[in-house]
């Protein structure tokens, strides 16, 4: 599987009707026109399901959580998430699988998924190419997506209304994003797989013990609702790393819902540390259609 694509199979948001690749951008048979912007994706949110202005991560969250991952304190995430992506994909028995990270931010883990592809060696005999779709609904996330590759297909758009056909995907990742079941059902594939990467109970207790001195027990952690999906199996991500500088440390802290409620006493308490060991405990959970 070593042709990786930009996805091309898009839908237009305003009537579901195939979009096609033109100069400018893509259109709609009934001629809606969405413009590419200059680095490279398409936004493909229209101005009434936006539910505020300016949605999703903002310009200083999506630069935070570039530093962060690019320093590579969460490398093992990747690689797990590469590797088992990697895997249901070359196992699909389609002429061209494809995968869409749902929420994919600034596009660490495509990349990832993308140099662990390349890094797989020669293609084997009868291994079909690959297509890819990197969606956010932060334009600011896009921005920098778009630079990190020309083999994924970059788009603004949500998850309650992806813009793809139905049965379009082999796999679906959400990564700390904010999954939508029923509509990742719509567009998977009856084999298809779902990846949800998500939080476990001691995930960066470290952190939250500096931020929540007199929170001594964790709140229970509630099984989500997955409507259409059921739980195949789940792969525990636990490892201890040290966070080695306080731009770090607070870039860390923009990546988490705490940037929104942490007081001012436990903002100066972060910042006067040089370095912080955290413990990271987040689960794959791997979901497949129930029959
Ligand atoms: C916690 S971040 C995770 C980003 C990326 N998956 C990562 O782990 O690096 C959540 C992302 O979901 C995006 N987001 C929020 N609501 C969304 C929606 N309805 N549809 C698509 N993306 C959404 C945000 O803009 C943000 O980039
Ligand atoms: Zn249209």
């Amino acid at each position: 599987m070593d042709t990786l694509q930009p996805f091309h199979a898009l839908c237009c948001p305003l009537d579901q009707q195939p979009l096609l690749a033109n100069e400018q951008g893509w259109s709609c048979p009934q001629g809606h026109q969405f413009d590419r912007a200059k680095q490279g994706y398409v936004h493909l949110l229209p101005v009434q399901r936006k539910r505020s202005r300016d949605p999703g991560d903002s310009k200083d969250m999506v630069q935070a959580r570039k530093r962060f991952l690019e320093a590579g304190y969460y490398q093992p995430v990747a690689s797990t998430l590469a590797q088992l992506v990697h895997q249901h994909l070359k196992q699909a028995e389609q002429d061209q699988p494809a995968y869409l990270d749902a929420g994919c931010g600034e596009g660490y883990y495509l990349q990832q998924f993308i140099e662990h592809t390349q890094n797989q060696g020669t293609r084997e005999a009868g291994e079909a190419s690959c297509t890819l779709l990197g969606l956010d609904i932060s334009k600011w996330a896009m921005q920098v997506a778009a630079r990190r590759s020309r083999q994924v297909q970059w788009v603004v758009a949500s998850n309650a209304a992806l813009p793809a056909p139905a049965n379009s995907f082999d796999v679906i990742s959400s990564v700390f994003g904010f999954p939508m079941y029923e509509e990742f059902a719509r567009v998977l594939k009856p084999h298809g797989l779902l990846l949800v990467i998500e939080p476990g109970p001691e995930h960066l207790h470290e952190l939250r013990q500096i931020i929540y001195p007199e929170l001594t027990e964790q709140e229970a952690q509630k099984e989500p609702n997955r409507g259409p999906f059921t739980v195949a199996s789940t792969t525990p991500i636990r490892f201890q790393c040290l966070v080695q500088s306080t731009e770090h440390i607070l870039d860390l802290l923009a990546m988490t819902p705490h940037v929104h409620r942490i007081t001012p006493e436990a903002h100066a308490r972060l910042s006067g540390l040089s370095e912080l060991q955290i413990t990271v405990d987040m689960r794959c959970q791997l979901l497949t259609l129930t029959e």
